[in-house]
This record gives C-alpha cells, structure tokens and sequence, in this order.
C-alpha cells in the first residue's frame, strides 16, 4: 500500500481473476475510494480502456482519480454522488460499463481521521456521513430518532443483544446533554453493557457505531437502488438502450451479512429469470494471509454476475 493511500483494497488477484478486465474495456468503479481497485483495473484494461470513478466521499474521489489518471493511455471521467444512481451518471458521460465494481462500506483513512466520527477509539464529532456535504450527522441522527428506532437500528443493523438497554442510556443522557462526540456516544454503550462490558470480545460500541454508520448513509438503500439500476440494465441490454454493455459483468464486496443476502438474492433472482449467470455460487473469501495483512478482509464477501450470456440466452 501506499502510504498515502492508507488503505489496502480486499480481494484484489480474486477481483482482478473474475472480473477479467478487458483490454481496452470500460469499467465502473462505483466505490473508488483510494483507487487500488481502479488503478488496477485500468493497468488490465490498458492503453484505450476507460475508467468511470464514483464516490460519495469527494477527497477519496479527487485522490483516485489523481492515481487512476497516471495510467497510460486511459480515459478517466469522476463523479461525485450515490452509486443508488449510478445508471444515470454513466448515462451522462454517453458510456457504456463493461465491468462494474463496488466495494461497499468505507475506506480505513475515512475510519482512521477521528474528525470523520466514525470511530469509538478517538474522540472527535459524531458525524459519520461518507459524503460530507449534505446530509444528516450520526449526532443529528441521534438527538432526533425515538427511542425504540434507536433500539431496532442497533439490533437490526448492529445486530447487538443489549440494543433496548443501549438505547435506554443513551435516551437518557440526551435528555440531560446532547450526544456530540464519538466518546459521549461510547460511553453511554459502555454503560448500558456495565459488567458485561469485560466479558465482551469486541468493544461493547462497535455494534452500536456500525449501525449508526449504516443509517446516516442509508447504506441498505443506496445497496438496493445499485441492485435494480443493474437489474434495469440487465434487462435493457435486449434492446440496445442498458448501460451495460453485452456480456458486463458485476462484482459486489460486501461486509455485512444484510448486505451480502441482498446481493445473494437479487443474483440468484436474475439467474432465474434468464439475465446472466452468477459467477460465484459461494462468495469468494479472502485467505489467512490476506486477512492477517488486512483484518479488515475478514468480513469481505465478493460475488460476481455476468449479464447477457450465451447460456442465459439459450434457456
Ligand atoms: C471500501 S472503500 C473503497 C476502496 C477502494 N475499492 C480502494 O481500492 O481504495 C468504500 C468507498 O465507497 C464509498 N461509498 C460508500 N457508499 C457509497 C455510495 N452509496 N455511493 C458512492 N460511494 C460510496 C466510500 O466513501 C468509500 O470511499
């Protein structure tokens, strides 16, 4: 890695494997973040390949570009916004994706800078939003949710055992101060875990912070309207007008269960119906070694779709 790109993209020989880059392709990087999945793929795709850059974070985007753009002979286009609306923003530049990734969640630099909020192991505002222009903060989020919206969010998205009680504390410390900082947030979960919070493996706010980070940026939603723009582009490939090119292929890192079941479902689904053909049945993982350099690969899931086969054609 880098030093100044502070962060390792997972997956990267599997990714570069499956999605098999053609030479002079266009591809859609929709999480570019830090631009090592880009840069790569843009090395593969060579002289005349085309390199489309999404994100919502625009100083990952403006740092991906710079990388991607110092790739001999290849078109760079970035776009700063949703991959929810992904279709438009590659509509817009009159291309067509003949690859498409995105590597869901958040990069370890937007983790690392304290001043992001989302992180309990530094104190710093409680903000949490990817995209720093708009948007409501975790702090917002939390000052203004019921106290039961708060308790479903962290059992559903944190999937954390003591979310009622989580979110019993933290109701009644924002009613004597609000809840600014990642440490007043921290220590209202500390506090709801009491003696619990020795026995507990990871630290008892993880949880809490995930699903937190999951709601400010709507991530589910975003996930599911990058599904159905797909799903739409599978489907208008028959008539020429997709933003797809024949044959794309889409890979999908996922690093939360709910996300991995959505991904899981809508490609299956789209096998069903004759779309394409899924390219990993399981998900592919990453292996122990990569995993020790990078323990964030651990949860890493990548599954891949290819549209417009022959042998979907043919059923
Ligand atoms: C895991 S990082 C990507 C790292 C990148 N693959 C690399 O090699 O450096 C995820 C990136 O996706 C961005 N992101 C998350 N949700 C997004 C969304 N809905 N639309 C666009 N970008 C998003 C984050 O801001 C972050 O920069």
């Amino acid at each position: 890695m880098s030093a100044r790109a502070g962060h390792l993209p997972v997956l990267l020989d599997t990714i570069l494997e499956l999605l098999a880059m053609p030479a002079g392709g266009t591809v859609a990087d929709l999480t570019a973040g830090r631009g090592g999945h880009a840069e790569a793929l843009a090395r593969r795709g060579g002289a005349g390949s085309r390199v489309f850059l999404l994100d919502l974070d625009a100083a990952n985007l403006a740092f991906a570009e710079s990388r991607v753009r110092a790739v001999d002979g290849v078109e760079v286009r970035a776009h700063h916004g949703t991959f929810a609306h992904a279709d438009q923003a590659i509509r817009a530049a009159g291309w067509r994706a003949d690859r498409v990734l995105a590597d869901l969640g958040f990069a370890s630099t937007q983790m690392d800078d304290p001043l992001r909020g989302f992180s309990f192991q530094a104190e710093g505002p409680l903000d949490m939003r990817l995209d720093t222009s708009r948007g409501e903060t975790a702090a917002e989020l939390v000052a203004r949710l019921p106290e039961a919206e708060l308790a479903d969010a962290i059992f559903q998205l944190g999937e954390d055992p003591f979310a009622r009680r989580i979110a019993r504390i933290i109701a009644e410390r924002r009613g004597r101060a609000p809840i600014r900082t990642t440490t007043d947030l921290a220590s209202a979960v500390v506090a709801a875990y009491g003696a619990r919070a020795r026995e507990s493996r990871m630290h008892p706010a993880t949880r809490t912070f995930m699903a937190l980070r999951i709601m400010v940026n709507d991530e589910l939603g975003a996930l599911r309207g990058l599904l159905t723009a797909l799903e739409q582009g599978g489907r208008a490939l028959a008539s020429g007008s997709s933003w797809l090119q024949p044959g794309a292929r889409a890979g999908i890192i996922s690093f939360h269960s709910l996300e991995d079941r959505l991904v899981k479902h809508s490609f299956a689904e789209w096998e069903r119906e004759g779309l394409g053909t899924r390219l990993t049945r399981k998900p592919a993982e990453a292996a122990d070694a990569e995993i020790r350099a990078n323990p964030r690969a651990r949860s890493a899931k990548f599954r891949v779709f290819e549209f417009g086969t022959e042998s979907a054609a043919d059923r």
